[in-house]
């Protein structure tokens, strides 16, 4: 019987043989625009860089593995991955989406797509009965993102696909903050998985990426042309990146997960700060859910601390924690989602689904949980919180 290998074991070798020509253990970085064809018609499987490269397919071949998808799609952004999927929809279709998808997506789908005919609603997808009410006939796809950014709300995968075969709608989940160590949206029914690289898979804060995995082969049909005609694709370099971080998704999101939930506890008990959003805490509303979906709880929390000016001063005063955009690197990232993630979003829909101005958004790193600590403490007390 073939032993199915584990998820390490795969981040590890999944799409990556030693290179046949030289027995390089690491696949190489293919810096070539074109390929040699020994006659007309007949090439060793690659022909121009746009339409696939060596390093790409690796990568593709191995996070696909990962998801448990037969394919994988590498773009040059999050962002591009996600508009290749909306790409495969047509003017007048309907999408529902998780109303606090991350801002970039609200404003991909708002200020672009809208434009050209597609019509979406923002709803709170951890309420399937939401989702439901917001169907239309024209209702195309459901996207959802869980956890979702920055309130870290938990949606029912499986109840997300059943719905959405029920109603014959294309599922996709953005995967990026869970990552395929903690779910596997596919394993749920989910149509299409999209990832931006550039967080938890890349994990080391050098380059920026997106990709789709399905085991639709209609749907892969479609991206496949899509990255030969619209040419959105990740470089080789970047590729090879991202090869060289999935090789420690496991390990280093074992450190995530477990530095957030010291720090989530932490906060909690503290005093001073309102609400802290963590599904590894009991009082979180995903906590259970969380619980049953994925192997562990991740890395990102959310804490108010009452208003902006309360939340500048703190973000003016951490020290080992960076004041940066994004998430899932090794080090700790603080964001202040009202005016940077989800700067786009109208302030009263940001009220709305829960992004208040004294927001502030952790993504634990894997420094020491106690330096961490420290440097939050320092930062609160200097703030007079
Ligand atoms: C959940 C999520 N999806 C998609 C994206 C977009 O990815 P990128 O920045 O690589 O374009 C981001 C970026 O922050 C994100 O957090």
């Amino acid at each position: 019987m073939r032993h199915e290998q584990g998820f390490a074991t795969k981040a590890i070798h999944a799409g990556q043989a030693p290179d046949p020509a030289t027995g390089a253990i690491m696949t190489p970085v293919f810096l070539t625009s074109t390929y040699v064809q020994e006659e007309l018609g007949r090439n060793k499987g690659y022909e121009y860089s746009r339409v696939s490269n060596p390093t790409r397919t690796a990568l593709e071949q191995n996070i696909a593995a990962l998801e448990g998808g037969t394919e994988g799609l590498a773009f040059g952004s999050g962002t591009a991955a996600v508009d290749a999927i909306l790409h495969l929809l047509a003017p007048g279709d309907h999408v529902i989406m998780s109303q606090n998808v991350y801002g970039g997506t609200y404003r991909l789908a708002r200020m672009i797509w809208e434009g050209y005919g597609l019509r979406f609603s923002f709803v709170d997808t951890t309420d399937v009965r939401r989702i439901e009410e917001a169907i239309l006939p024209s209702s195309r796809m459901l996207f959802i993102e869980t956890p979702t950014n920055p309130t870290i709300d938990i949606s029912d995968l499986s109840a997300c696909s059943a719905l959405a075969k029920r109603h014959a709608l294309l599922s996709v989940a953005d995967n990026t903050f869970a990552t395929p160590y903690l779910q596997q949206p596919l394993s749920f029914g989910i149509d299409i998985v999209v990832h931006s690289l550039t967080k938890y898979l890349n994990g080391h804060s050098d380059m920026l990426g997106g990709l789709v995995v399905t085991s639709n082969a209609d749907v892969t049909e479609r991206l496949r042309f899509m990255q030969k005609a619209v040419g959105g694709i990740l470089s080789p370099f970047d590729s090879w990146l991202c090869l060289r971080g999935t090789k420690t998704l496991a390990v280093r999101m074992k450190q995530h997960c477990e530095n957030a939930l010291i720090v989530s506890r932490w906060l909690a008990a503290r005093g001073g700060i309102g609400r802290v959003l963590f599904p590894g805490l009991e009082s979180h509303p995903g906590h259970e859910l969380a619980g049953r979906q994925m192997r562990g709880f991740g890395g990102m929390i959310s804490f108010d601390l009452g208003s902006l000016a309360r939340a500048a001063a703190f973000l003016k005063n951490v020290r080992l924690c960076a004041l940066a955009e994004s998430l899932g690197g090794v080090e700790t990232i603080i964001t202040h989602p009202a005016t940077m993630t989800h700067a786009a979003v109208p302030p009263e829909e940001r009220l709305r689904i829960g992004v208040t101005d004294g927001l502030v958004r952790i993504s634990v790193g894997i420094e020491d949980a106690e330096d961490i600590i420290r440097d939050l403490d320092t930062a609160l007390h200097e703030s007079g919180l």
